[in-house]
């Protein structure tokens, strides 16, 4: 086992051995290969770093109390990237090759999928890129498909632990723009905002819809959920936000285990008193409480700035309890590796 302090891991790149990765050329993928170097070398025209020709995909690989591993939804992850690739017109890395390939990568860095009870995980970064001479904005002739991986820990300060986050005035993603797609861009354009909002000490920012800027989207880096007074799971449903897989896990395991009417629906940011608890959920947010919202003037608390609500918990429980092989997953979700 390498020597890592588990319990202490953040959300920071750290050097694993190996990443795949494979090469688009002529109208086709080559077969693909493991690699050490952790440099790409590309060419000073590739339409990735001009024109956000990219597309990203984040994943994890989970330590069972057995000690086999367990990968979560990868083919949710592969179909994602194929939708984000059409979007802004890559090709497509097909299902198959994309879970080969992760377990490919987690066999290559066992030891850096962190013990069961750490409460660490190993993150799986896919990247596709279009690459090669080109400078007029068109699609790449060359494309780059990479995953590489590291061990890590809680994305907001705490974990599962209430923190605060404010609206934006920015948008991060226009009504028929590319919010629904993993791409750079619409991370781009979360940078200020996310730096502004860091600077006011909340954990991140919480996007409008872009039209009317009346209805909650998502974080910047997460989908958003609430439980209503009435015990309802309610997350936002939006064309210009990303489906989140974690997201949709939820709505089926508030409905399916926890017995709770859960749907996508408007979350109005007028009427945040409707809702006893609220979070952030997402492959590297897991679910992080949120405590309130500041919304210009306002500050609304949901359940309480220092303890998780009780539904809350339970999703937590259920879910990551899927996921490190302790309760029973529903079909199809759990890839053994
Ligand atoms: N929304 C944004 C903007 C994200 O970056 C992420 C992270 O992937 C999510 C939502 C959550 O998506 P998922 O649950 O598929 O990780
Ligand atoms: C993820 O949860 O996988 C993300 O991509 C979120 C963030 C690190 C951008």
């Amino acid at each position: 086992m390498v020597d890592i302090k588990w319990e202490e891991l953040g959300f920071n790149y750290i050097k694993t051995p190996y990443r795949y990765l494979s090469v688009w050329k002529d109208g086709k993928w080559d077969s693909g290969k493991l690699t050490e170097d952790n440099f790409l070398k590309i060419h000073e025209g590739s339409p990735a770093i001009h024109y956000g020709q990219q597309a990203f995909e984040g994943l994890k690989a989970y330590r069972c109390k057995d000690g086999s591993i367990n990968i979560f939804r990868p083919d949710e992850n592969a179909k994602r990237l194929q939708s984000s690739a059409d979007r802004v017109r890559m090709p497509q890395v097909e299902t198959a090759v994309f879970i080969d390939a992760v377990k490919q990568v987690v066999k290559a860095n066992e030891e850096y999928v962190p013990p069961y009870g750490t409460g660490a995980t190993l993150y799986l970064r896919p990247l596709l890129i279009g690459v090669g001479e080109n400078i007029g904005v068109s699609p790449a002739k060359e494309y780059i498909f990479t995953i590489f991986c590291m061990p890590v820990g809680p994305y907001f300060k705490g974990g599962l632990a209430p923190t605060n986050f404010v609206v934006s005035d920015y948008d991060r993603a226009a009504p028929n723009g590319t919010g629904a797609q993993k791409v750079g861009g619409n991370y781009a354009a979360s940078l200020l905002p996310g730096e502004e909002a860091h600077g006011k000490k909340f954990s991140d920012c919480i996007y409008l819809d872009p039209a009317t800027h009346q209805k909650i989207e998502e974080v910047g880096s997460a989908n958003f959920f609430g439980i209503t007074k009435e015990n309802v799971f309610v997350t936002p449903k939006s064309p210009s936000i990303l489906p989140s897989i974690t997201k949709y896990s939820l709505l089926y395991l508030a409905e399916h285990r926890l017995g709770l009417k859960a749907i996508e629906g408007d979350v109005l940011i007028t009427e945040l008193a409707n809702f006893k608890e609220a979070g952030a959920c997402g492959t590297a947010a897991v679910i992080s409480p949120i405590g309130g919202i500041q919304n210009g003037d306002d500050f609304h608390v949901f359940y309480s700035e220092k303890e998780v609500g009780p539904v809350t918990t339970q999703l937590y429980k259920e879910l990551t309890g899927i996921q490190f092989g302790d309760v029973e997953a529903p079909t199809g979700w759990i890839y053994k590796v």
